[in-house]
């Protein structure tokens, strides 16, 4: 089938090599030139694992193009939408410039039967008004909202073996044409069991706005805990054991430590809030709002417990972040922890700086007034405190011998509690974790 992705950042990229490895004739369009030049060559323009070998390996069949020329849509079948809805400057709701510029842009190249398909993260009702713009350009092409539930780190193997696929037609019904031809897109990933569900479309835009909800809750829910075991002398990990063995709760997304960050769950949980408000269901998500607050009370936690753990000040010591990306296996820093606790700690006179194996370009651009280092031994040389803040694989493999004599003092907080603590404190460091003794 020919394919046109509208969109080439984290998801369009991947979904457009996805698609193509599934056999589709793919078109991966966007208004970013460098980017568009680097997916040419079969470059990523970010680190996403899996995702260059996936872009040699199609592009070599000749089944994947790239171009900012939107023209290159027509002649496809189905249209993906898969531009950015970042959080509005200043205001809780997303921004739809993008959504709205791409749709638009694919007017004129609609044909009678084509699909436009939305899988950008959106406030409830875009489907419903975009099915309204298409319709007048083009009244026998279709909208249907197609949620993605990629995690980076692991986009390509989600887009490839999604755990479930959410189809969302104008009239919610199984007979709708769409569905079969979502259905001829999908045909590998349902033929190996992936469980497919038709919707409407404000209920498939809604699937969308509560996973990401209802994750966010879990780990702001297991923060708060932290909070509560820090006041008691208690250990929020082995809590977090012991009441994920219930599988009703489960122990996926119970990791306590400095919050949640990325280009998805913070502005997400905003946007559905400010969506309510419109809809007049504001009462329904307050406690989101308190969900957001916890997330970001454990980035202030965590600068307190650095002055602490640099016996009172933070002026003139030397502090090193290990990690700037939101989360490992990934470059991705938007609303990264890492980073803004980083940025906290040198406001507030530390000497900070900071490494990662991936992400430090993009970070650099982001807060160039931090200092960083590439290579993790010279970055922690002569540091008063080491902070773990991304769980890189390498950071959690950390031989505390090694790095003693590295230090200037053997001080340690590990904001992801994801090391072994006795023996941290056997090699002679402080260890603090959040939530534990
Ligand atoms: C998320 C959703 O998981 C995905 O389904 C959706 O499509 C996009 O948003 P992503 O942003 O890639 O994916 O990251 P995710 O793995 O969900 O992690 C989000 C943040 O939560 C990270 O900063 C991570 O470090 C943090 N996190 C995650 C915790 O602090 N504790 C946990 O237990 C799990």
């Amino acid at each position: 089938m020919r394919i046109s992705v509208i969109g080439c950042g984290y998801l369009g990229a991947v979904h457009a090599a996805c698609m193509a490895k599934l056999g589709h004739d793919v078109v991966g369009i966007d208004v970013d030139e460098v980017k568009i030049s680097e997916l040419s060559s079969a470059r990523a323009p970010f680190f996403e694992p899996g995702l260059v070998e996936l872009l040699q390996e199609v592009q070599a069949t000749g089944r994947l193009a790239f171009t900012t020329d939107i023209s290159a849509a027509a002649g496809s079948l189905v249209h993906f939408i898969c531009v950015g809805t970042p959080q509005k400057k200043g205001e809780n709701g997303a921004d739809m410039t993008y959504v709205d510029a791409a749709a638009t842009a694919l007017l004129p190249h609609l044909a009678p039967g084509d699909l436009v398909v939305g899988k950008s993260t959106v406030p409830v009702g875009t489907a419903a008004r975009l099915a309204q713009l298409v319709k007048s350009s083009e009244p026998a092409a279709e909208v249907v909202w197609n949620p993605e539930f990629l995690r980076e780190g692991h986009a390509v193997s989600d887009t490839l073996h999604p755990d479930r696929l959410v189809f969302g037609v104008s009239n919610g019904s199984e007979d709708h044409p769409a569905v079969a031809i979502l259905d001829e897109v999908y045909e590998a990933p349902l033929a190996a069991g992936a469980p497919r569900l038709v919707t409407d479309h404000p209920t498939a835009e809604l699937v969308k706005a509560a996973a990401n909800s209802f994750l966010a809750t879990k780990i702001s829910f297991i923060n708060a805990m932290a909070e509560v075991c820090e006041a008691s002398g208690a250990d929020v990990t082995q809590l977090a054991d012991a009441i994920g063995m219930d599988d009703r709760i489960g122990r996926k997304f119970l990791h306590a430590g400095i919050g949640f960050g990325g280009g998805c769950l913070p502005k997400d949980i905003r946007a559905f809030m400010a969506r309510a408000g419109e809809l007049g269901a504001d009462q329904a998500l307050t406690f989101l709002r308190e969900v957001d607050a916890i997330n970001m009370r454990r980035r202030t936690r965590v600068v307190e417990l650095t002055r602490e753990l640099c016996g009172g000040t933070l002026l003139g010591k030397r502090i090193t972040v290990l990690g700037a990306a939101f989360k490992p296996d990934s470059d991705d820093v938007r609303d990264s922890p890492a980073l803004s606790i980083a940025a906290q700690l040198q406001l507030q006179g530390a000497v900070v700086t900071v490494t990662d194996p991936k992400a430090l370009e993009n970070a650099a651009k982001r807060f160039p007034e931090l200092q960083f280092e590439p290579d993790m031994h010279d970055a922690i040389s002569r540091a008063d405190a080491l902070l773990l803040l991304t769980e890189w694989e390498k950071y959690r493999t950390m031989d505390p011998y090694a790095l003693l004599s590295r230090v200037e003092s053997a001080r340690i907080l590990d904001g992801r509690n994801v090391l072994d603590a006795e023996k941290w404190r056997a090699a002679g460091w402080t260890y603090r974790g959040l939530g534990r003794v």
